[in-house]
């Protein structure tokens, strides 16, 4: 398998940097847009912003999408198309604590954390990530850059269209759809469909308003 290189060097990069220590692939260094500081990146090769990255072979590498998110999913989502337009291959991680049921298909560049379960036909998409101790029920669809933070539960046959957050701790009920670049806050019942764009927060899940316009 080709060496790796990392792009982000935040949180959910040294989480990654553990997937790929515990994975038993070779990182070839770590590409950020400052020197990362803290023990995490402590003798990792740095090799500088991603501009640096332009001289490489793309044949020679796969690059790990190390940018995580808290809500809108479009620098992750961006980062991926543009290394993609210019050859680059992303790597697919799954934490070895994680469990796959059968048939389980992931995408380009689906990152898998510790703890997540993912139960048969599940399809994730690519540069989504499955994050820390998300559970997954059959048959779920979710889309190319999804995020499913810490905890998140879908029921069976929920389909997440792409560019969606689901926040942290966030429930899903089952056969419901979050529409394109739609947010669930954290802790959320979803309890009906999730129109695209919209955030929705509270228990049953409610859309927020937008900031200006007043919800008392
Ligand atoms: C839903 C969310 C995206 C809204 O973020 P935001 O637009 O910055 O909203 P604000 O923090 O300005 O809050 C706006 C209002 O919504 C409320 N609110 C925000 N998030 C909420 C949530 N998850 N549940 C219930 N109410 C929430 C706030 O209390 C505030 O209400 P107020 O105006 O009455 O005080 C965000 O709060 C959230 O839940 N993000 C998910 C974080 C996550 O998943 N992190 C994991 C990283 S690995």
């Amino acid at each position: 398998m080709r060496p790796l290189i990392l792009i982000g060097a935040g949180g959910h990069g040294s989480v990654l940097l553990d997937v790929i220590r515990l994975t038993g692939r070779t990182l070839h260094g770590v590409s950020a847009q400052e020197t990362p500081a803290g023990p995490a990146w402590a003798g990792l090769p740095f090799l500088g912003p991603n501009e640096a990255l332009f001289d490489l072979d793309p044949d020679d590498f796969e690059l790990v999408n190390g940018v995580g998110s808290v809500g809108s999913m479009r620098r992750r989502a961006d980062l991926f198309r543009w290394f993609k337009a210019r050859g680059f291959v992303f790597a697919t991680l799954v934490h070895p604590a994680a469990v796959l049921g059968s048939r389980v298909i992931l995408r380009e560049g689906a990152q898998i954390m510790a703890g997540c379960v993912l139960q048969p036909d599940v399809m994730i998409g690519a540069n989504s990530i499955v994050n820390t101790r998300a559970s997954v029920d059959h048959t779920c669809r979710i889309g190319a850059h999804v995020h499913l933070a810490p905890g998140v539960t879908l029921s069976g046959d929920v389909v997440v269209e792409d560019e969606v957050h689901v926040g942290v701790g966030a429930t899903v009920l089952q056969g419901r759809r979050l529409g394109a670049g739609c947010v669930v806050g954290a802790g959320a019942v979803v309890t009906r469909d999730v129109p695209p764009g919209v955030t929705v927060v509270g228990v049953p899940a409610r859309p927020l308003p937008a900031k200006g316009t007043g919800h008392d």
